[in-house]
């Protein structure tokens, strides 16, 4: 099993007041899966693949990726760990602007240290189809570019684990599916796992498998 969850909750504190955003959930992920996260606005989707990615800790439960604990880790642990397992796209691309493509896609490598192999780089951005767009800084691409650099950037650490967060939600219908496409193709050529949430019920179809959440419990997995 990749990704183990194990009665997993998430409690943000807001003036004293408890927020449950997930509770005790229990979720094992494999090797090579194309996952859809489905829920409606406050069920807890970001905070599940912030979790899962790394980014925030559980309040309580177990996390097991690639056969570590993660709660045994403290923060710059986790952030190494994060750097070397996992990839994370964001709805709103994140895209640092002043860099051009080439230099956002290997931001990544640049923050890891040691030597960067250029060709690696270049042929993730081909395989993302911007190889015409190496130059071009962000705000001289359209939504759906950006979003591409958002997943050659995600792509180029050869991560385990590939998270994106409502990857589609800033683009139009037509461009979002083109993007989960892409996602899928990516997928099906390697052996990375993805984790995708979206409040779109169309774009479910195309996972393999589509976990629902609702009021932070998983409905149906
Ligand atoms: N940093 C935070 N501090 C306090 N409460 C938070 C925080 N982040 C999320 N929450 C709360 O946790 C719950 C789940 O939020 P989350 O952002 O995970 O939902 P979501 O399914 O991603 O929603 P959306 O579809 O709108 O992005 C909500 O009740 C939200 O208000
Ligand atoms: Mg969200």
């Amino acid at each position: 099993m990749l990704i183990s969850l194990k009665n997993v909750s998430k409690t943000y504190m807001m003036d004293k007041i408890e927020i449950p955003a997930l509770k005790n959930v229990n979720l094992d992920i494999n090797t090579g899966d194309f996952v859809c996260l489905m829920g409606p606005s406050g069920s807890g989707k970001s905070t599940m693949l912030h979790v899962i990615g790394c980014i925030e800790n559980q309040t309580s439960g177990d996390m097991i990726i690639t056969g570590e604990n993660t709660k045994t880790m403290n923060d710059t642990a986790l952030s190494k760990f994060r750097n070397r397992h996992i990839g994370f796209i964001f709805q709103s691309f994140n895209l640092i602007s002043v860099l051009n493509v080439r230099e956002n896609v290997e931001y990544p490598l640049v923050i890891r240290g040691g030597k960067i192999n250029r060709s690696h780089v270049e042929s993730v951005i081909e395989s993302v189809g911007l190889a015409d767009y190496m130059k071009h800084r962000p705000d001289e691409l359209s939504g759906g570019q950006r979003q591409r650099v958002a997943i050659a950037r995600a792509l180029v650490t050869n991560p385990d684990i590939i998270i994106a967060d409502e990857p589609t939600a800033n683009l139009d219908s037509k461009t979002g599916g083109k993007i989960i496409d892409l996602l899928m193709q990516l997928n099906s050529d390697s052996n990375t796992t993805f984790i995708f949430s979206t409040h779109n019920e169309s774009l479910s179809k195309f996972a393999k498998r589509t976990i629902h959440i609702l009021d932070g419990e998983i409905v149906s997995a």
